[in-house]
């Protein structure tokens, strides 16, 4: 279990390159599995997520190489295996071998897929889409001789049953609408990657439109984590200093960079920079909902904001109740009601602490608590915040950070 020991208290002050998208990269890294050839992607972040993903391509057969900022993977020659659990158990986008392996195998085991555990993730969406392409769900696998193009109806947002939709049906025979998918921009990413290995498709709103075809190698670059830099911006506000951050994804960013202002903060965009400290802090009102709404992975990083500051109140639309972090952050001293999927944060007085990190955005808002406040604090189970923070003790010691990673 790795721990992560802080002496907290300085201002936070400088540059920070944000990585590649999380979310983005996984579905493309499994959407390879629909390809017979070597796709080259640029940017692809080395976080504890995408490791545990590309074992489990390796489980399959692929080859993969890294060469400097790209990593060619090469799923020429793969054949079924039931996938590891206990890879399977480590991420939430193992989901997305669902699509994947029913494309390339014509079948895929179910078990229980993992990541955070902040609330109840069915996974009913992703099966009806299996059944609607023609595949037979069983108890514990899901088979089909061949997948057939239909019309699929979401009747709310899911950033994955959109990406094992696309999956599906993007070398399924014939054509396949999708209709009230996610438009995260990952959602447009994975679109990208495909078009670029041979595939046809064509978003129009929250409308896919899909024909089947042959995939060869495609080709991308990973754009920037929107989640991550909005991370920075935030730590470096609670340290009381500014952090600019590098290769953001602003035009994705448009609710955070509000969110922001609403705080009090003077945010300076400039070209992929995002710079952000605070004048004066006020009173927070957010509301997490599907992009491009502000983000439900943002909402445990803005509460601590929120302590620190004026106080405030999330209401997370996406999820039923995305607040078992606070429990955890109360023992740095945030005090907070949560009511449903609707929690008041109160102005607190913030201390050091020793913790177990609950989430991966949890644990994060836990890490921005305890670089605020001066003195030493410990975050067990730091592993969880690795998942999806690229090279984390590296980049915060640039700017000024007293923080050390250890086993
Ligand atoms: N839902 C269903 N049935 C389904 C699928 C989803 O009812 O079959 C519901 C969920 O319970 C939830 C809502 O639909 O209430 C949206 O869930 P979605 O499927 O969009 O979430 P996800 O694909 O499991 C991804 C991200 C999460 C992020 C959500 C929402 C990845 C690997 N994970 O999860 O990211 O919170 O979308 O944007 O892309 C994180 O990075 O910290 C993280 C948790």
């Amino acid at each position: 279990m790795k721990r992560i020991v802080v002496s907290g208290g300085a201002p936070l002050n400088g540059d920070i390159a944000v990585s590649g998208s999380k979310n983005a990269a996984l579905p493309i890294i499994f959407s390879c599995i629909l390809i017979n050839g070597i796709s080259e992607i640029d940017n692809l972040p080395d976080i504890g997520d995408t490791r545990v993903a590309l074992d489990l391509l390796r489980s399959f057969g692929a080859v993969i190489e890294r060469r400097g900022s790209i990593t060619l993977i090469d799923t020429r020659r793969l054949s079924y295996v039931k996938p590891d659990e206990n890879l399977v158990e480590k991420i939430r986008a193992s989901t997305y071998l669902i699509g994947s392996c029913l494309s390339r195998f014509g079948a895929c085991h179910l078990m229980p897929f993992g990541g955070c555990n902040f609330s109840l993730r069915p996974i009913d969406m992703h099966l009806s889409a299996c059944r609607s392409l023609g595949a037979s769900v069983n108890d514990n696998i899901i088979l089909c001789h061949s997948l057939r193009g239909a019309d699929i109806n979401f009747d709310k947002p899911s950033v994955g049953a959109t990406v094992n939709a696309i999956l599906l049906s993007a070398t399924a025979t014939g054509r396949t609408v999708i209709r009230g998918c996610a438009i995260e921009p990952h959602i447009d990413a994975l679109i990208d990657f495909l078009n670029s290995a041979g595939a046809s498709i064509m978003r129009n709103g929250r409308e896919v439109e899909i024909f089947g075809r042959e995939l060869h190698g495609g080709k991308i670059k990973v754009i920037g984590d929107m989640i991550e830099s909005g991370s920075y911006l935030a730590l470096g506000i609670m340290t009381g200093g500014k952090i600019r951050t590098h290769n953001s994804p602003i035009s994705d960013m448009t609710s955070v960079i509000d969110a922001l202002r609403e705080l009090g903060a003077d945010v300076v965009c400039e070209n992929d920079s995002i710079s952000a400290c605070l004048n004066s802090g006020n009173h927070l009102r957010l509301t997490a909902t599907p992009y491009p709404g502000f983000p439900t992975d943002l909402q445990p990083i803005f509460a601590p904001l929120m302590a620190a500051n004026m106080g405030g109140e999330i209401c997370d639309t996406v999820w039923e109740s995305r607040f078992g972090y606070l429990n955890v952050l109360s023992s740095f001293g945030v005090r907070s009601s949560v009511l449903g999927n609707r929690a008041t944060i109160y102005k607190s007085n913030l201390h050091t602490a020793s913790a177990v990190c609950p989430d991966l955005r949890g644990g994060m808002a836990c890490l921005m608590c305890a670089l605020s406040v001066e003195g030493k604090s410990e975050i067990y189970s730091a592993e969880t915040i690795l998942r999806g923070y690229e090279d984390l003790e590296n980049k915060l010691s640039a700017v000024g950070a007293e923080i050390k990673i250890d086993n």
